[in-house]
């Protein structure tokens, strides 16, 4: 059969397609992390069109829940059976981990290229490196010890922003009597370890919080103020509602926008949440430092490794991702919705977010007085298998009064121990 001009053209055209599309660096890109919140989602949405304006498909990879838990179980199933995703969101001693076990690209040709050295603020540098190699991309600062404070409550109840316990206990029984409840906690280990992570810090300090929660030194452990900050976590038993367990964070958030809830003790991604329902700061919410942690800075740093590419395209989509992730541009949207302050400082902040100027201003004292500190119930200061048993020592004291703050207290050191072995 005789080839018609068109017909050839057309074969031509196939051709050349076909050849572009093996040669192209457009590919799908699966993404794991576990931003499923009305905020989380904003902001996820931001490194999904940052990453289909690079020309890659973005294949959407969320597992919700727990703050990461649901999600770093479902990406272990992965791995082992050798189909991990691209890029995924892992946090702190996690990520050496994972290199250790030799999953992920190294990534010091990106960091050089990029100047990464110059972007990340010193201490959270080591965080990203195994071997003195990155491993893992940093893309923000969050702050855990804050208190979200519902004002139209505080206005209704005339109750006293608080600044120590006294002040917080205060306001809470006036919350109370004035029919809110005062502190929304959602009763899931995560949530409740959050709180008195909180609670640690301010009791122990940031020196000895570090002592016991990262060096797990056995004073530090097995010290008064650990037993105090048990009891002072007893006492917020009685200012939570009913119908707190098992109820996700956002949810509990909602308690506090929906005007039903006085206090949220949580992270700034709690921030992105309020602004997601157009929420203003100064006048529906506004945030205070925990008590007793003004000038204490307990971080967590969300990053994203990259597995092992099987093949050009998906190193060099790899490469576009973490190119990006440092941009200026990435940086000012992805953080604006997520309640985080930018890894790079050079980033400014958006104007009127008073909270991540007192995030920031936070973050500079603390690092120039040696008062930063990784956070435990956030995965920063250890792995997840000592943070689950620690989880599962402060959920059974929070809801079982029959135990004592004492018991407790050597509960977590013996968790601490044999985790560890
Ligand atoms: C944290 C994570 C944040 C946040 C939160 C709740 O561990 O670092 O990015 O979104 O969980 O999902």
């Amino acid at each position: 059969m005789r080839m018609t001009h068109k017909s050839l053209s057309q074969w031509l055209i196939g051709i050349v397609l076909a050849a572009y599309s093996v040669a192209s660096p457009a590919s799908d890109v699966e993404v794991l992390h576990w931003w499923t919140s009305a905020g989380e989602a904003k902001a996820a949405s931001v490194l999904r069109k940052g990453i289909e304006q690079q020309g890659h498909q973005w294949q959407d990879f969320a597992v919700g829940g727990r703050a990461g838990i649901s999600a770093m179980n479902t990406l272990r199933i992965r791995a082992i059976s050798g189909n991990p995703p691209l890029a995924a969101q892992i946090k702190g001693p996690e990520i050496t981990e994972w290199a250790r076990l030799g999953f992920l690209r190294n990534l010091d040709d990106i960091a050089e290229a990029e100047h990464w050295e110059e972007k990340i603020p010193a201490p959270l540098r080591d965080v990203m490196q195994y071997q003195g190699s990155y491993v893992a991309a940093p893309i923000n600062i969050h702050r855990v010890n804050w208190l979200w404070v519902n004002l139209r409550a505080f206005e209704a109840a005339n109750a006293d922003i608080p600044t120590d316990f006294a002040s917080f206990f205060a306001a809470a029984d006036k919350l109370q009597q004035a029919g809110y409840t005062p502190l929304a906690l959602g009763g899931e280990p995560w949530q409740v370890a959050t709180l008195f992570d909180s609670l640690a810090l301010s009791v122990l300090g940031p020196q000895d919080y570090q002592r016991a929660f990262l060096d797990f030194d056995r004073k530090a452990l097995l010290s008064d103020d650990v037993v105090k900050a048990f009891t002072l976590l007893a006492r917020m038993r009685q200012y939570v509602d009913d119908s707190g367990q098992g109820r996700n964070w956002s949810d509990t958030t909602r308690l506090l926008i929906d005007n039903q809830a006085g206090m949220q003790v949580m992270g700034d991604w709690a921030k992105g949440e309020f602004f997601a329902a157009n929420q203003q700061e100064g006048k529906a919410f506004t945030c205070v430092a925990f008590p007793g942690t003004k000038n204490a800075f307990s971080y967590n740093v969300d990053s994203f490794v990259f597995f092992k590419p099987n093949s050009q395209s998906e190193r060099q989509s790899q490469t576009d991702i973490a190119s990006y992730l440092l941009t200026p541009q990435f940086q000012r949207d992805f953080n604006r919705y997520k309640g985080s302050l930018p890894i790079r400082f050079d980033v400014p902040l958006p104007k009127g977010d008073r909270c991540a100027q007192q995030s920031r201003d936070a973050f500079i004292y603390a690092q120039e007085n040696g008062t930063l500190s990784p956070s435990m119930s956030h995965g920063l200061s250890t792995t997840r298998y000592v943070q689950s048993a620690v989880f599962d020592v402060i959920n059974e004291f929070f809801y079982n009064p029959k135990q004592t703050p004492r018991e407790a207290t050597e509960a977590l050191y013996r968790a601490i121990l044999s985790a560890q072995a």
